[in-house]
């Protein structure tokens, strides 16, 4: 305790050393398949979340703005359902404004922002220690979309994830599931998430928010080529490809693809990669979900919904779930969350 009874604040990293997974084997293996896909965390070379954070500010790009709009909003009725001292886990390294703005409407007791790079992880976790002074942080280095301990300064406290951006919109559908699934293990019975969800809308909007006049995002799509260049030695000509986005209305889905203007072959990594003339990369899955829709998938994992927060035209949702348990699979009685229950009451001495 310090003079003034306060319990002294910390800053301390949580490092689980997640495996780097092997970029080579995945990139290769995924550029092998009948239909060419490249994963896109590709996309995020130090050129690539600079151009991230250009889309954000784009006038098409919604996302981002409406967001942090939401949150803004909703300042007061976020603080009442968080509630006093909890844990708040950001699924990510927790750079935006939007970390900010949930940070200084909830005064967390402790902040775990957790990311997979470690160098992102602690610059980012350092800004917001140094810019909140009544603030513990915590950072994991972690893999977060599989299950992960917490430090032990968040035993004994409630836990509430934070998951922004839509970028749940990346997975597929069954993997967002298991992924929810996951978060509910971190958090524990009755642990909360809040999720932001992009919506379902109009396909003008949404084609237009992958296709700005400025052409940053295709400037984004097509970096990641640059990125391969570079990371794998790969001798891909952008001038060679084409930025393709447009919703699937069908799968409720913005696809990003790179189109091949030519028949052409690529040297990766020693590989040979033969395209054909309009042949495609597909680079990204952004799905956007009808607000029940999300509310269903996430029942899945046992999350119920507790709140949720929309913008006047209903294009975004900021939702607060909380892990009820999964009916006849017994998470919330059965053996893995009464193991982690029963640890943590050991560990809070009661
Ligand atoms: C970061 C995954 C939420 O899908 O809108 C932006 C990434 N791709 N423009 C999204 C992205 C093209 C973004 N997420």
């Amino acid at each position: 305790m310090s003079p003034s009874g306060q319990r002294a604040r910390q800053f301390r990293l949580h490092d689980l050393r997640p495996r780097r997974p092997d970029a080579r084997a995945e990139v290769l293996a995924g550029l092998s398949r009948q239909t060419k896909a490249v994963p896109p965390k590709f996309f995020y070379d130090a050129a690539g979340s600079r151009l991230f954070d250009a889309i954000t500010r784009l006038p098409e790009y919604y996302l981002t703005r409406v967001e942090t709009g939401i949150l803004r909003a909703n300042r007061a009725a976020l603080a009442k359902a968080v509630g006093a001292d909890v844990c708040l886990i950001e699924y990510g390294s927790g750079s935006s404004v939007k970390s900010r703005l949930l940070l200084e409407s909830c005064r967390p007791a402790l902040y775990v922002p957790v990311d997979i790079s470690l160098e992102h992880l602690l610059a980012s976790a350092r800004g917001i220690f140094e810019e909140f002074d009544w603030l513990s942080v915590c950072p994991a280095c972690a893999d977060y979309s599989r299950p992960f301990t917490l430090p032990a300064a968040a035993q004994g406290l409630p836990r509430m994830g934070f998951f922004p951006g839509s970028s749940i919109g990346n997975f597929e559908p069954a993997r967002a599931a298991s992924f929810l699934a996951g978060v509910a293990e971190v958090v524990g019975p009755r642990g909360r998430l809040i999720v932001g969800v992009d919506l379902k809308k109009d396909a003008d909007v949404l084609d237009a928010a992958y296709n700005d006049a400025a052409g940053t995002t295709r400037a984004f799509n097509l970096n990641m080529l640059s990125h391969l260049n570079h990371a794998l030695g790969a001798n891909f000509q952008l001038d060679q490809f084409e930025h393709v986005a447009a919703y699937n209305e069908g799968d409720g889905r913005v696809e990003m693809h790179l189109k091949s203007v030519t028949a052409q072959t690529v040297r990766v990594d020693g590989a040979d990669i033969a395209f054909r003339a309009g042949e495609r990369i597909h680079t990204e899955n952004s799905y956007k979900y009808a607000p029940e829709e999300f509310f269903a998938l996430a029942a899945e994992a046992g999350f119920v919904p507790r709140e949720r927060w929309q913008d006047a035209r209903g294009y975004f949702m900021v939702a607060l779930l909380e892990n009820a348990g999964v009916e006849g699979r017994g998470r919330l009685d059965g053996s893995a969350a009464a193991e982690t229950e029963a640890a943590r009451a050991a560990a809070d001495g009661g």
